[in-house]
């Protein structure tokens, strides 16, 4: 009994002493562990005379049970002072206020992509995204623009690799047009095509190597250019507000004839300024009658059906709305900019 008393004795005041984990371990292993002080204990109680056994024994099991809630109380009491001098270190001010975090909002030129496709779906446009990787076949070809044709200067192309000149970045989403054909075949089509083109320019305030297009197409039995000139007076409308608009020839492989549409410029309302470089008209898209060979490529035959298509860029028009005066913001990830929007 004196060896359990002075073990109590002994281990308690050993661990008054203690403060950091790995003495603390040391110490449980020394008394409470496996092969530690108290287990020796029990290992004692054989060699006893019987009637002193039942005694020791007690006494043994609640010295384990002294020395193990000690423990844990220490370890709580250690896990404490880390606590606090950890805080003591790193001064928080739990009353200063919380940091703002940083609101995401819609890129300028989607936004300008979502008014667009709202106009569009009012008047029965569908949305469609082809592919943005095409074939030399789909870009141009299948437009009415064969290998070596002049006009292909009008789209400086970026080729997948240096060897193979059939494998290119869209340059606008012109070929949409064969694939919506292709795809909807024999039904009539009223189908928006957007997405990024990619073109390999000398890059400038008013040149970049992507931007986005929006194709406009429709294909039915008797399909007019006067419908193709209402559809597009009506988007101008509704993007631009009441303002006139005038359509002049243009030419493009695939649509004969072709046009280009203006609206009045929204900044000097038409009496010359900057913006419309003093004409009074600000340039907003291209468009024309689907040319036969291109209907014929997309499986339409063109004595039976005919069709307006039409292109126009969304940062190009987002430019006009805002006066952006340089089309580089618009991917160079500038918050300044962006978060005018
Ligand atoms: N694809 C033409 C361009 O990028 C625009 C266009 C589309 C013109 C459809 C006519 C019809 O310049």
């Amino acid at each position: 009994m004196d060896d359990l008393n002075e073990l109590k004795a002994r281990a308690l005041q050993q661990l008054d002493s203690i403060w950091d984990n790995a003495k603390l371990d040391e110490w449980r292993i020394e008394y409470i562990g496996r092969k530690g002080a108290v287990n020796a204990l029990f290992e004692q109680v054989r060699a006893l005379p019987k009637e002193a056994r039942g005694a020791f024994g007690k006494n043994a099991n609640e010295l384990k049970t002294v020395l193990e809630n000690a423990f844990h109380a220490r370890e709580g009491a250690i896990k404490q002072r880390e606590l606090s001098e950890a805080l003591e270190a790193e001064p928080l001010d739990v009353t200063l206020p919380g940091r703002r975090p940083q609101r995401g909002r819609i890129h300028p030129a989607n936004q300008t992509l979502r008014e667009m496709y709202k106009i569009f779906g009012e008047m029965g446009f569908q949305v469609y995204r082809t592919r943005q990787v095409e074939t030399d076949v789909m870009n141009f070809q299948m437009l009415n623009i064969p290998p070596y044709h002049p006009a292909r200067d009008n789209w400086n192309t970026f080729y997948i690799a240096e060897t193979d000149n059939r494998v290119l970045l869209r340059t606008h989403t012109s070929p949409g047009q064969i694939r919506v054909m292709r795809a909807m075949h024999p039904n009539p089509i009223r189908a928006v095509i957007s997405g990024m083109c990619y073109r390999y320019e000398q890059m400038s305030a008013r040149y970049e190597i992507q931007f986005n297009q929006v194709e406009g197409l429709a294909v039915g039995r008797n399909i007019t250019f006067g419908d193709l000139k209402g559809t597009l007076t009506e988007f101008a409308r509704r993007m631009f507000g009441e303002r006139p608009v005038r359509f002049f020839a243009d030419h493009f492989p695939f649509t004969e004839p072709s046009a280009q549409m203006d609206v009045k410029c929204i900044i000097c309302e038409g009496a010359g300024c900057g913006l419309c470089k003093f004409t009074g008209w600000l340039e907003i898209l291209g468009g024309g009658m689907v040319h036969p060979v291109v209907l014929r490529n997309g499986g339409y035959d063109p004595d039976e059906w005919s069709g307006f298509a039409f292109g126009m860029g969304p940062e190009r028009i987002t430019m006009l709305k805002h006066g952006i005066t340089d089309v580089r913001y618009f991917w160079g990830n500038d918050l300044r900019f962006l978060e005018q929007f």
